[in-house]
């Protein structure tokens, strides 16, 4: 046998040998897997190809997953997979974006809105596969539909409705009082704070005060915030305040007062009405 005819048979045997060989089943990096068609195949015959795919929620930085077995033995895997990011979602007007854990995969960005601007959509969006898994919201100006009317008042202005932090204020009819606050706002809430006021009948009955005289100050009817001063008569003092004012309980603020005989008083009333009848007969014996 030549040595030429020697060589041909031992690379011949080699190739048959090569041909042979199987490769078995590969195993992948981190975050990946084969593709589904490979999964149940145990052995690979030499010269197949296989392919990784990156899981679910990672994304492959390197391109290809494609493998080749060449005599028993693998060739290089490229791929490397990475989680996905969904980087930046943008900005909303009015409003802010936050990831209070990041962009990747699974987390989730917060949107909130300014106050005054009320929020139009989803406050929460996901990083999924393939990006962000909702729109960005929208943040929208705050309005108020018109307030509740009042009986015996009204409230202006009058329109549908309002922007955030516009004022509607109330007016009672005629003889009315006011109970409450005269002005309320739009809140971010959609909603006027604090609640409408009442137009309220407010009328104090004129106070009878034994043995007092009146002084000064309102005449019946007696409305709100209306005043009047009382003095007790010659010979009571006073047990409580002269002064009363109509409050919007239609009641006399502080207390009605009590005209109480003092004992000096008393006895000095009497002695005036002796002296003065002394003094008449004196009069009249002169005459
Ligand atoms: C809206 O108002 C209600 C009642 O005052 C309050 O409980 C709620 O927290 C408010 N909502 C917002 C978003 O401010
Ligand atoms: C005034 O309004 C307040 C709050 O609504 C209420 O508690 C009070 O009874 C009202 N006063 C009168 C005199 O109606
Ligand atoms: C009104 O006056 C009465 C009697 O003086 C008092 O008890 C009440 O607290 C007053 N009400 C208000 C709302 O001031």
């Amino acid at each position: 046998m030549s040595v030429s005819a020697l060589f041909l048979l031992s690379s011949l045997c080699l190739v048959i040998t090569a041909q042979g060989q199987q490769c078995s089943k590969p195993v992948g990096r981190q975050n990946m897997q084969l593709k589904d068609e490979y999964i149940n195949k145990k052995t690979f015959e030499d010269g197949s190809t296989v392919a990784f795919v990156c899981d679910v929620g990672y994304t492959p930085v390197q391109d290809s997953g494609v493998i080749r077995c060449n005599a028993g033995i693998w060739s290089p895997l490229q791929l490397i997979c990475e989680r996905s990011n969904c980087g930046s979602l943008g900005e909303v007007p009015n409003g802010q974006v936050s990831y209070p854990q990041g962009t990747q995969f699974g987390d989730k960005a917060l949107i909130t809105c300014n106050t005054g601007y009320k929020l139009v959509g989803k406050s929460e969006i996901t990083c999924g596969t393939q990006g962000w898994l909702d729109r960005l919201p929208t943040c929208e100006v705050a309005k108020c539909l018109q307030p509740s009317g009042i009986a015996n008042g009204m409230f202006s202005p009058q329109k549908e409705d309002y922007t955030y932090r516009e004022v509607v204020e109330y007016s009672c009819n005629k003889d009315y009082t006011l109970n409450g606050s005269k002005q309320i706002t739009c809140e971010e809430n959609n909603t006027f704070k604090p609640s409408p006021p009442s137009c309220i009948w407010v009328e104090c009955k004129d106070p009878v005060i034994p043995n007092a005289v009146y002084i000064d100050g309102s005449r019946p009817p007696h409305r709100h915030k209306a005043t009047v001063i009382y003095n007790c008569k010659h010979g009571y003092k006073m047990n409580g305040q002269g002064t009363l004012t109509c409050n919007i309980s239609s009641q006399w603020y502080p207390r009605i007062p009590e005209c109480i005989s003092n004992g000096n008083a008393v006895v000095g009333g009497s002695l005036g009405g002796l002296v003065s009848i002394t003094v008449m007969l004196v009069q009249n014996y002169w005459m």
